[in-house]
């Protein structure tokens, strides 16, 4: 089938708590790289087009000019291309955010602790966005040795969503115990850590999360460890012999392989790309074998 006819639906679906989404998501981290905005509104279309309705943001997704300079300019937040692309939202999108860190109007990055800076990040969120409600938040935690505790931030939030502000809880750059304290609080419904097919230390972490029917959500699935540097140009000699044995890219292989970690691992792709984004969402209808898989967990 050619790329452009694939839907984000190939991979099937997961359910985040009552929000069914296509396992084939799109992280909006990139769209915000490119100065070009009607650039970052098509790759938001293009992806609806085909069908994705899971979309991961942060009110810190924030364009490298203006503000992070102290200059006047044309600020881009990836929430507001979203509220631009989408709004009014399409029935069944879900709209995936975080908090923790945040970004003051001067540019400054800060790790949120309290409940109220926690409360301000929500709000930002639900302005920028043009939402009354949150689909899913995320909280972001930097681990620290010793002060590793995320039930008072947890709490904070889960109190947000008893106000109505918030539909679903999750975390992100956590570990198996931070599930469990989080648990304990309130229902968890995804986990969104860095995951990929060279970088596989949260083995553990897919793996609990889908005994506790808790999406798994990886960020840098294509970039790896290059993290934010992007997508390799190199790759592994597996990866690529997959590649062209099923006549794909390499970063569909990467993408392929995600969702093959489990049916409760969702993807998120970024890109500022909009060719990129069908050829991800292709992704979602390529299917490994065992060998291939064997083949790949060595890469
Ligand atoms: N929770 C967290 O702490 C956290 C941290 C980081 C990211 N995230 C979320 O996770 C999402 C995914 O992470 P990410 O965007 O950094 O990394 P990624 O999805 O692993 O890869 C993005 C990189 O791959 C390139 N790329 C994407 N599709 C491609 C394709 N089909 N062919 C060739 N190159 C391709 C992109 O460049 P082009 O733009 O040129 O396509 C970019 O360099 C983010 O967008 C964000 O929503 C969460």
């Amino acid at each position: 089938m050619p790329t452009s006819q694939i839907a984000a639906s190939a991979a099937g679906t997961w359910t985040l708590g009552d929000l069914t989404v296509n396992r084939l998501g799109f992280g909006s981290m990139r769209l915000t790289a490119d100065p070009d905005r009607d650039r970052a509104l098509a790759v938001l279309h293009r992806a609806v087009e085909l069908g994705v309705n899971h979309l991961d943001t942060a009110a810190f997704y924030v364009s490298p000019g203006g503000i992070l300079d102290g200059q006047p300019g044309p600020v881009r937040y990836a929430t507001e291309l979203i509220r631009e692309a989408l709004a009014p939202y399409p029935e069944g999108l879900v709209v995936t955010t975080k908090v923790g860190p945040g970004i003051t109007e001067d540019g400054t990055f800060y790790q949120a602790s309290t409940p109220d800076q926690l409360r301000r990040q929500v709000e930002e969120n639900l302005r920028r966005l043009g939402r009354d409600r949150l689909d899913v938040v995320n909280l972001r935690i930097i681990k620290k040795a010793g002060e590793d505790s995320v039930a008072q931030r947890f709490e904070a939030l889960a109190r947000l969503q008893e106000e109505g502000l918030i539909r679903h809880l999750g975390l992100s750059n956590v570990r198996v115990d931070h599930l469990d304290e989080a648990r304990a609080i309130a229902p968890v419904v995804c986990v969104q850590n860095s995951y990929a097919l060279d970088k596989q230390d949260d083995a553990d972490l897919l793996r609990e999360c889908g005994a506790r029917g808790v999406a798994f959500v990886p960020f840098f699935a294509i970039a790896g460890t290059r993290r934010e540097a992007g997508a390799a140009a190199e790759h592994a000699p597996a990866v690529s012999q997959v590649a062209r044995a099923h006549g794909v890219t390499e970063q569909q292989v990467r993408l392929a392989w995600t969702l093959h970690q489990g049916g409760h691992v969702l993807a998120i792709p970024g890109t500022g790309d909009p060719e990129h984004v069908a050829d991800n969402v292709a992704a979602a209808a390529l299917r490994l074998s065992a060998e291939e898989l064997v083949q790949l967990g060595s890469a």
